[in-house]
């Protein structure tokens, strides 16, 4: 064995976050509720931060039930001074903040001749500005708690629309996205030799209750046949053959707030089941 091998940690080890605690935007639903029962999985206090926040204590309860701890916040992260008050109080009742996850994300679909600026503002607001005064508010306490060897990771949802449209409609979207996985590199780059990573993952075709808004099921058999079929059609160009589970997300997720991915910093990891390779 090489002396100068990193020890050989068990995967309980790496997979351990007890005694961090998490803060996750936008985790009362979708992606950001099943990135918060799993971070909670595997031992950290989560902070579940939404502007809903009935769905936000519904998830902590969930958590709590499962033996995890966790606690439900009321934050809109396109609320500056909402997000420094909420942050402040995180930061000081749990003593630092070790996981930032930027899940919160708006995608109003609409052609982009009608998206006006008050949609692309709106957009930007909430997918690049909200994550950007998270970090900001979260950082210096980060900082803080790596000068001390803790170490910090943060993780922003960006989405495949930032690489390359999955569907119309959606330039004001797929640009807050692209920008968001700038924002992960550019600070990961600025915040070397901290102990702080950042990276980011661009999920595909994901299941949740924002996706299934998108599209209602019609009543009109004709048309719930068309809507179906385009599902179909949909679902075929996906290399893994089904749409993802906001699960499968939340796994890697999980992989990159902990110990198993500290070599990686300002990376983007696709979660789409092969779609971007159609
Ligand atoms: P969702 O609409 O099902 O859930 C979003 C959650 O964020 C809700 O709980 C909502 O209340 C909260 N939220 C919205 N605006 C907020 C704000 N201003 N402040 C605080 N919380 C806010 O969304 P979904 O599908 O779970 O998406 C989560 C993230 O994943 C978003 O950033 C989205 O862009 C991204 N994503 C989703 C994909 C999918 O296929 N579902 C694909 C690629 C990316």
């Amino acid at each position: 064995m090489n002396a100068t091998a990193a020890p050989f940690y068990s995967l309980s080890e790496l997979l351990n976050l007890g005694g961090k605690t998490a803060l996750v935007t936008g985790g009362a639903m979708g992606i950001g509720q099943a990135i918060a029962l799993r971070l909670a999985t595997a031992g950290a206090h989560v902070a579940i931060c939404d502007l809903d926040e009935k769905g936000a204590i519904e998830t902590a309860v969930e958590i709590g039930k499962g033996g995890g701890s966790a606690e439900a916040r009321r934050m809109d992260v396109a609320d500056a001074a909402a997000v420094t008050e909420t942050i402040e109080k995180l930061a000081e009742t749990r003593g630092g903040i070790d996981i930032l996850v930027n899940n919160a994300g708006i995608y109003p679909m609409c052609p982009f001749l009608k998206s006006d600026d008050a949609l692309w503002q709106k957009t930007l607001e909430v997918n690049l500005l909200g994550a950007v005064r998270c970090t900001r508010a979260v950082l210096p306490h980060m900082q803080k708690s790596a000068a001390s060897g803790r170490g910090g990771a943060i993780v922003n949802v960006a989405s495949i629309d930032g690489f390359r449209p999955s569907a119309p409609y959606l330039t004001h979207y797929g640009s807050s996205k692209a920008a968001l996985m700038s924002m992960t590199k550019s600070l990961a780059w600025e915040l070397r030799g901290q102990g702080i990573r950042v990276n980011g993952i661009a999920p595909g075709a994901i299941k949740t209750p924002g996706t299934a808004a998108l599209m209602p099921i019609p009543k009109d058999d004709k048309e719930r046949e068309k809507l179906e079929s385009m599902e179909r059609a949909f679902v075929g160009r996906i290399a893994l053959k089904r749409r993802g589970q906001p699960d499968d997300v939340a796994r890697v997720v999980l992989f990159l707030a902990s110990p198993l991915s500290e070599y990686m910093t300002g990376e983007i990891l696709v979660v789409d089941g092969g779609y971007l390779l159609s």
